[in-house]
């Protein structure tokens, strides 16, 4: 790791100080490296002219207290052309008023009074494919759990056949390395690719729904988009698939990170077992202590400071969640994993108007996960010499192949 110190009242040197987002040791051992940025540069320029800050007090500063937003000053998304960015119409990508606008369309779905209505149907697809590999003793714990969960959710809201996920996830994760174009620029290509790929089937289906109207997100969508000008053709296409980004990556990590966490600490495994309604509070534990999404983005929009350190405006600020989760000032003892902790609020779900939008949706999902897990196995043993990650700008685990005994 690289230890240069700031030098001087505002001037950073630039430097990676061992967060280097191509190192391969990052996905697999990544605390230890934020820990070092977070004590020698906690505001740190790096040596392609971003910034990051890694401390708790800053990132909530930059995330509700700034003022920023998702585009420059002039409007551009970072590292686009003014093509490109007049092309980018997801929410999370846009400012207000527009970003107000697209929020509320689909927000209605997703509050946790719409969610309970998908309850059941998840917990019975949970309990088909634990079913399915309870004789055998071992499983994938991304494809056998992590991934059919989500999946089913975001299939059913979007109203995307469930046999096309495998396709689906592989396409998403790499469509997750537009939001770091200049830490990623040899993947840029791979990354429009899929795009493509996803907005030819995204626009069969919304075809589909004007043929036959129908209720879930997609054809509200559509609905929308017909009744007037609210929506855009374009909007619409790039909410559909913003939101199977959004919504199918992220969580398929938190299922499979929250596992890695139980293999790794059996004692909280079994005290979520002997005590099922602490599963929220083991959710919440799972994404702070290994959050699938690391970092979320900010453009200033004036000249901020942040721990002493004046950061200009229209510079590309990215928020280290995964490090302020860590940070030991607002969490006692953070590098152990207590599901019991009740802490202060972990940072994985970013903030400000963009706070993520399916936060209950994740929730509920991982919380059926791992509450039908503990109910059923013990001693989740799994192979870490074989742990795979995925090709994608998120934490998230391929492949984890689990040895397991049942629950007497
Ligand atoms: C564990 C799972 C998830 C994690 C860790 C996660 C994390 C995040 C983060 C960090 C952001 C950016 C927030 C910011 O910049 O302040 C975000 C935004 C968003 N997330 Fe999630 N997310 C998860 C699951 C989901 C799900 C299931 C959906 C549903 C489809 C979803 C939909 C969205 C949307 C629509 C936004 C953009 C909100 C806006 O711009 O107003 N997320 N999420």
């Amino acid at each position: 790791m690289t230890d240069r110190l700031n030098d001087g009242d505002n001037g950073a040197v630039p430097g990676w100080y061992g967060v280097n987002p191509n190192d391969t040791d990052l996905k697999p051992n990544p605390h230890p490296h934020y820990k070092h940025l977070r004590q020698v540069q906690p505001v740190n320029l790096t040596p392609v002219g971003e910034w990051r800050l890694s401390n708790y007090e800053d990132i909530q500063k930059l995330l509700k207290h700034s003022h920023s937003g998702m585009r420059d000053m002039v409007g551009l998304i970072p590292g686009e052309t003014r093509e490109q960015t007049n092309a980018s119409k997801f929410m999370l990508r846009m400012d207000p008023p527009d970003h107000n606008r697209l929020r509320n369309l689909v927000s209605k779905a997703f509050t946790p009074r719409s969610l309970s209505t998908m309850r059941p149907m998840i917990e019975a697809l949970v309990a088909a494919e634990l079913d399915r590999v309870s004789s055998q003793g071992t499983m994938d714990l991304v494809s056998d759990l992590a991934l059919t969960v989500p999946a089913a959710s975001m299939c059913a809201m979007l109203g995307v056949p469930f046999e096309d996920r495998h396709k689906l996830t592989e396409l998403v994760s790499l469509v997750t390395y537009r939001l770091a174009k200049q830490a990623y620029p040899h993947l840029q290509e791979q990354s429009e690719a899929a795009i493509m790929v996803l907005a030819q089937y995204m626009l069969v289906l919304i075809e589909e729904r004007r043929a036959n109207p129908s209720t879930d997100i997609l054809g509200q969508l559509v609905t929308a988009e017909e009744s007037g000008d609210r929506l855009t053709n374009d909007e619409l296409l790039q909410q559909s698939i913003g939101l199977l980004v959004a919504g199918l990556e992220t969580t398929i990590g938190l299922i499979a990170n929250g596992m890695l966490c139980f293999s790794r600490y059996p004692n909280e495994f079994e005290k979520l077992a002997a005590n099922p309604s602490l599963a929220l509070s083991a959710v919440e534990e799972c994404l702070r202590f290994e959050p699938s999404v690391p970092i979320t983005l900010r453009v200033l929009w004036e000249d901020t400071q942040f721990g002493g350190v004046t950061i200009p405006a229209n510079a590309s600020v990215y928020a280290l969640l995964i490090s302020a989760n860590r940070d030991p000032l607002y969490f006692t003892d953070p590098d152990r994993f207590d599901i019991s902790r009740g802490e202060a609020k972990h940072c994985s779900f970013g903030g400000g108007i963009h706070f993520c939008l399916g936060s209950h949706l994740a929730r509920m999902n991982a919380e059926i996960a791992f509450q039908q897990m503990s109910k059923r196995f013990t001693a989740i043993e799994i192979d870490e010499a074989h742990i795979q990650w995925a090709p994608s700008l998120f934490r998230i685990p391929g492949s984890i192949p689990a040895r397991f005994q049942h629950r007497s």
